[in-house]
């Protein structure tokens, strides 16, 4: 069984400190396992028909919260970044965050500038504490390293190690404790507060005095420390905010805040049954989504994982590894927690407090002449005359980031484009500049190659071209 492969899996450790504590997370591990089984066996689903759009209440409105005058509440905060996750949907074997996004800065570069111009802005020491996983530890360690005798402080620690499950079988892929990597996973953002426990840094944290921890995405570059939503977390004596923001037809897959027999809750797309998907993706019954942007109270956070603990949804992730075996991954989300904290509720922000990497379309976005950088922030340049940022669609032939970064030469000057959308075996040379809506198809077996110095202005491009 599960429980004896386990216990043989501890066996393997020899080193007693080592043992414990892989014991302890392979408990950690049985635990999900066990809820796994239990939920299986019931097939659990949400009551479809109890699910209901958020009261007025449970999502206040950005634009209704205090102004702040005193930065006194920031001594009492501490901010978080989940960084576990390796980006593999951009074909990353790396740290999403150790990617170089701007001026050959980093994720993680921008947010220790980020950080740094809060507190010397306001003269206070909120630190910087990063969640790695034995993915991106030694990536994100590399980077940090520079900022050792700095002012800032950074605190890291590793979230679990869990074992992937044969999906025949359900036993442990791995055969040791120091078995290959590819047999284990990091379980999802929501393993933090255990990982936050485990590791001792919740403690600390508190034993510092710090109150309230600002948790959001390491790829989030949207996700500055926001006194207002502070300030209301206070008066609002809220153990649990969660930021939200308006969906668009494009956001048909972020999870959304519900209200469930009273209760705010976060609903994924992975529990939702298949006849209610196409009325989950609707901007009209929901209508905001999480941006995993999150603050928490330490104190109350402390509380639920001494008494009932976390009973966060489990996700369950299908995947075939590199030798063709089918495993699963059961894995968590951070904003599942919202129904165990009192008085939690979202906030709904501006949209551009939500600006992740999700793919190299993103990323040739926030690389580009449309932002630029402000101590750390991504700020809009302001010779772009609309409002909105281009729509940017680029193919599967820049689906990797190495196909991205071989594809361009340098990154086309798109200040003045609406619309780009490239399929195909396409390259990009230096100086290209791209205007109006631009569409470049070369079809099967052939490539086009855009050549130095090019401007295309409401152009359709395709076919075997040579220019
Ligand atoms: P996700 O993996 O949930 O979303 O990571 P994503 O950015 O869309 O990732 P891909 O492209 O589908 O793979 C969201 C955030 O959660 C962190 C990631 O590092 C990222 O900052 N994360 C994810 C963890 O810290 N631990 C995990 O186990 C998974």
């Amino acid at each position: 069984t599960m429980r004896n492969e386990l216990n043989r899996l501890v066996q393997t450790v020899s080193d007693p400190n080592a043992k414990r504590v892989f014991d302890v997370e392979m408990q950690s591990f049985f635990y999900l396992f066990t809820r796994y089984l239990a939920e299986r066996a019931k097939s659990h689903e949400l009551d479809w028909d109890r699910i209901k759009s958020p009261a007025a209440d449970q999502i206040v409105p950005y634009d209704k919260l205090p102004t702040v005058t005193s930065p006194d509440a920031l001594d009492k905060l501490a901010v978080l970044k989940v960084n576990g996750g390796l980006g593999t949907s951009m074909g990353m074997t790396g740290a999403k965050s150790a990617l170089e996004v701007k001026d050959d800065m980093t994720f993680l570069d921008l947010t220790v500038r980020q950080i740094e111009h809060l507190n010397t802005t306001h003269r206070v020491d909120v630190p910087l504490i990063l969640m790695t996983s034995f993915n991106t530890h030694e990536d994100t360690l590399r980077i940090i390293k520079k900022y050792a005798n700095q002012q800032l402080r950074i605190t890291t620690f590793n979230q679990s190690r869990y074992p992937r499950i044969l999906k025949e079988t359900l036993l442990p892929a791995p055969t040791t404790a120091n078995d290959d990597k590819k047999s284990w996973y990091p379980p999802g953002h929501g393993d933090l507060y255990n990982a936050l426990l485990h590791s001792g840094v919740l403690d600390q944290l508190i034993a510092e005095g710090k109150e309230y921890l600002f948790v959001s995405n390491s790829d989030n570059l949207g996700a500055v420390v926001d006194q207002q939503i502070l300030q209301h977390m206070i008066d609002s004596q809220a153990e649990f905010i969660m930021e939200v923001t308006d969906k668009t037809k494009a956001d048909v897959k972020g999870g959304t805040l519900i209200d469930y027999d009273g209760q705010v809750r976060l609903l994924e797309i992975a529990q939702v049954p298949s006849e209610h998907v196409e009325d989950f993706k609707s901007v009209r019954k929901f209508k905001i989504f999480n941006t995993n942007n999150i603050w928490i109270n330490l104190k109350a956070l402390k509380r639920i994982m001494e008494n009932e603990g976390m009973d966060l949804e489990i996700i369950i992730n299908p995947k075939t590894t590199d030798d063709g075996q089918a495993v699963i991954q059961l894995e968590t989300a951070a904003g599942a927690a919202v129904k165990h904290f009192k008085g939690a509720h979202g906030v709904n922000v501006p949209r551009s407090r939500f600006l992740p990497v999700k793919s190299c379309s993103d990323l040739l976005l926030i690389k580009s002449d449309i932002y630029s950088l402000k101590h750390g922030q991504l700020v809009i340049n302001p010779k772009r005359m609309f409002e909105n940022t281009p729509v940017i669609k680029l193919g599967d032939h820049f689906k990797k980031i190495q196909q991205f970064q071989t594809r361009f030469k340098k990154i086309p000057q798109i200040i003045e484009l609406d619309h780009l959308t490239v399929t195909g075996d396409v390259y990009f040379g230096r100086n290209v500049t791209l205007r109006g809506t631009v569409i470049v198809v070369a079809n099967e077996g052939q490539r086009i190659d855009i050549p130095d110095g090019c401007i295309l202005e409401n152009r359709l491009l395709s076919g075997n071209l040579t220019m």
